[in-house]
């Protein structure tokens, strides 16, 4: 395996941010790219305001965030990715875009590079097809908000090397991150079951089965989950988790996975959840980043 030191992030949204953040404290240098170089650099800002907050409660020196910030640039589109030793793409879950991408990842990176997609339910062995490279394409996925979250999901493709899978799991340790791996089917493990349950949350709350307030707080307090599933989906992008619903009821071909004409209207609204200040809650003011 080749030394990694610079790791490049394409897509500069809550994701990418998150991902930019852990890999820069873990010590990488970080390239972050998306369509506009101003968007990578609002990212920046956003990391660097959050790890001002943790200087401040104590958890971190002035100096410790200096030198996290200092590892991170923003550079132009896929191109300035191009001295990246490893890259992870973290755009919006679209197929035909992510491929369009993946190819050209494997035209810009140097070949042993190993290219790794944030895909949170999208086959990662249909990604690493569109390359001449597949044996080094993999699944890396993160939890949202990616500096709180533990886990990281790994998913091998069918091609996917034993290196670039060792690889993959070293860095993600580096990262202080614990690791899960999941065959390469549609959802993988977190997204095939968290999915389901937010959608028939959506389907109670159609259903008039209770109030969006009540369905979360028996969730919540009923099963000790730190938000509930109309929150947690708000949170997470309601047009995300149709994304991932759809995914699932077209790969797994189940009717069970219909998604919730409901969850759809409102992604039809752009009630998209907190970043739009509405989804199945409303918010004073929409999140940023
Ligand atoms: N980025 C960085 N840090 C953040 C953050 C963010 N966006 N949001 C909160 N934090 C940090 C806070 O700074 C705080 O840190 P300290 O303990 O060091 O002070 C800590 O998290 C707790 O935050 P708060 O006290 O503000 O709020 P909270 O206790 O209510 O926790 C939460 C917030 C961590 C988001 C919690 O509600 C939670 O765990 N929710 C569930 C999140 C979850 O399930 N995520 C997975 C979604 S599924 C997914 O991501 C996969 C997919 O493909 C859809």
């Amino acid at each position: 395996m080749n030394e990694i030191r610079t790791f490049g992030v394409l897509g500069a949204g809550q994701m990418g941010g998150g991902i930019a953040h852990v890999a820069a404290q873990a010590g990488f240098q970080v390239l972050i790219a998306d369509v506009a170089l101003a968007r990578a650099e609002k990212a920046k800002a956003e990391i660097d305001k959050r790890l001002g907050k943790a200087v401040e409660k104590g958890k971190l020196t002035a100096d410790e965030r200096t030198a996290i910030v200092g590892r991170i640039t923003p550079v132009e589109g896929i191109p300035g990715l191009a001295p990246s030793d490893f890259v992870v793409e973290a755009v919006n879950e679209d197929e035909s875009l992510k491929k369009q991408i993946f190819r050209q990842f494997d035209e810009i990176c140097r070949p042993e590079v190993i290219l790794a997609t944030n895909t949170s339910s999208i086959p990662i062995t249909r990604i690493g097809a569109v390359t001449r490279r597949p044996t080094q394409v993999i699944g890396m996925h993160f939890m949202n908000p990616v500096p709180v979250m533990k886990l990281v999901e790994i998913i091998r493709g069918l091609a996917t090397s034993d290196e670039t899978y060792a690889t993959t799991q070293a860095l993600c340790a580096r990262m202080e991150k614990t690791t899960v791996v999941s065959r390469d089917i549609s959802g993988f493990i977190v997204n095939r079951i968290l999915m389901p349950m937010i959608n028939e949350a959506a389907y109670a709350l159609y259903e008039g089965i209770g109030t969006a307030a009540d369905i979360d707080a028996g969730m919540k307090l009923g099963t000790n989950q730190p938000m509930g599933p109309l929150e947690l989906a708000d949170f997470i992008g309601l047009d995300t988790c149709l994304a991932i619903m759809e995914v699932l009821h077209t790969g797994l071909g189940d009717a069970k996975y219909r998604p919730c004409p409901l969850l759809r209207q409102h992604v039809d609204a752009g009630w998209l959840g907190r970043k739009s200040g509405r989804g199945f809650h409303r918010y004073d003011t929409p999140a940023k980043g």
